[in-house]
């Protein structure tokens, strides 16, 4: 099988951390959000995943090229050279996508997460004969999502209505489809949107199914919500592989500690913390619900909770960062610093406190 995975746009609401590399290659959980995706695509037999590409290519590519080997699967790019909205892509990547096998393929958004069902989405789609099946979830601000209208028990979709601005439902478009080749029909080669082009036009076919995904889920490409993420990622590795969690008596909740990270004594870590490969965190530092990326140095006695640490970074003794403080790669706060909210662009030196969230340049 194949998978295409949506991963144009700049990644705006993320950054600073997107401007040192696109939102798919922003770590979570101690690996590239579009790692988490593509491992579990391979877990259910795709041997080939389409990156629809609008920006910095060459990056992207370089990067996965040692995951090509390392999964065992291929991995190419589709590029626009005009950005082709959520259905355009699909036009242009037809000649990868359709190889006469008649076999449906995956589209993926690149900014979610969960705990990738693919297999119960193979099974629902072959078992209903429509032309698409898409994932849902239930969320309490259904506005800025795309909203579906099902029949619950076929799961028959009535309605796509993308960012309503009535409530029509809580039960949203999670970002994550199985599409038949005949869905490629529909869609021309020019700038077009899925969720208000495509979708409802289906629907209207009654072709368009609907399943309610089972487990966590979220958009991670805001700052607020990749820390909800975040919990819920950790709640979910709880009970599936609690053994990959860190244990002890400094560890509080849900935390996830690369093998290479070293811990201080006297640490008070958790709940809902990533501490990535090679990252030092000395002697006495409490971190709660906060990621802190590969290569971040965290000096004695600083706490940080809700909050961002970018690659490379360094947070000076006794700093305190809170309040979604996001730093960007190679930052470093200075002894005694406090940040409240603030937002730091990639090598910046901060020396003195920032007082109320805001963008450091
Ligand atoms: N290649 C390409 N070209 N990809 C694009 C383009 C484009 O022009 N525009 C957006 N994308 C990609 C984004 O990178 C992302 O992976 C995906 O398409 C969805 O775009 P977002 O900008 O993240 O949309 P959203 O979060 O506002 O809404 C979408 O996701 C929600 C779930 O998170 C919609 O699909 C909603 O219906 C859905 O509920
Ligand atoms: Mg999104």
């Amino acid at each position: 099988m194949k998978a295409l995975i949506l991963v144009g746009g700049f990644g705006t609401r993320l950054r600073p951390l997107t401007l040192s590399f696109p939102k798919p290659l922003v770590d979570f959980a101690n690996k590239p959000m579009i790692l988490h995706q593509i491992e579990a695509l391979k877990d259910v037999g795709v041997t080939e995943v389409i990156l629809a590409i609008n920006y910095r290519p060459e990056v992207m590519i370089n990067f996965l090229k040692d995951f090509e080997d390392k999964l065992g699967i291929t991995i190419t790019c589709s590029q626009e050279t005009e950005p082709l909205g959520t259905a355009g892509p699909l036009a242009l990547a037809r000649d990868k996508l359709v190889d006469g096998s008649g076999e449906p393929f995956f589209v993926l958004n690149s900014d979610v997460i969960s705990e990738y069902p693919f297999a119960e989405l193979i099974q629902f789609h072959k078992s209903h004969g429509g032309e698409a099946t898409i994932m849902v979830t239930k969320v309490d601000e259904p506005s800025k999502y795309g909203v579906v209208v099902m029949e619950d028990t076929t799961g028959v979709v009535e309605r796509f209505v993308e960012k309503p601005k009535i409530f029509v439902g809580n039960k949203i478009n999670a970002g994550i489809y199985l599409l038949n080749p005949s869905v490629l029909d529909r869609i021309e080669l020019k700038p077009t949107s899925i969720e208000k082009e495509v979708f409802p036009r289906i629907a209207a076919d009654q072709k368009l199914y609907a399943m309610v995904l089972p487990g966590f889920w979220m958009d991670i490409g805001q700052p607020r919500d990749y820390i909800t993420g975040l919990r819920l990622y950790l709640d979910s590795l709880r009970k599936k592989s609690a053994a990959k969690l860190a244990a002890g008596a400094h560890v509080v909740g849900n935390v996830l500690v690369h093998e290479s990270a070293k811990i201080g004594e006297g640490c008070l870590i958790g709940p809902d913390v990533a501490i990535g490969p090679g990252c030092v965190v000395e002697d006495g530092v409490r971190l709660s619900r906060c990621t802190v990326m590969r290569g971040v140095r965290i000096k004695k006695h600083a706490c940080i909770s809700n909050s961002i640490i970018g690659w490379h970074s360094t947070v000076g003794q006794w700093a305190r960062i809170e309040n979604m403080t996001i730093l960007g790669e190679d930052v470093h706060v200075g002894d005694e610093v406090y940040s409240n909210g603030g937002v730091v662009l990639p090598h910046k030196e901060i020396k003195s406190s920032i007082l109320k969230p805001e963008i450091v340049m």
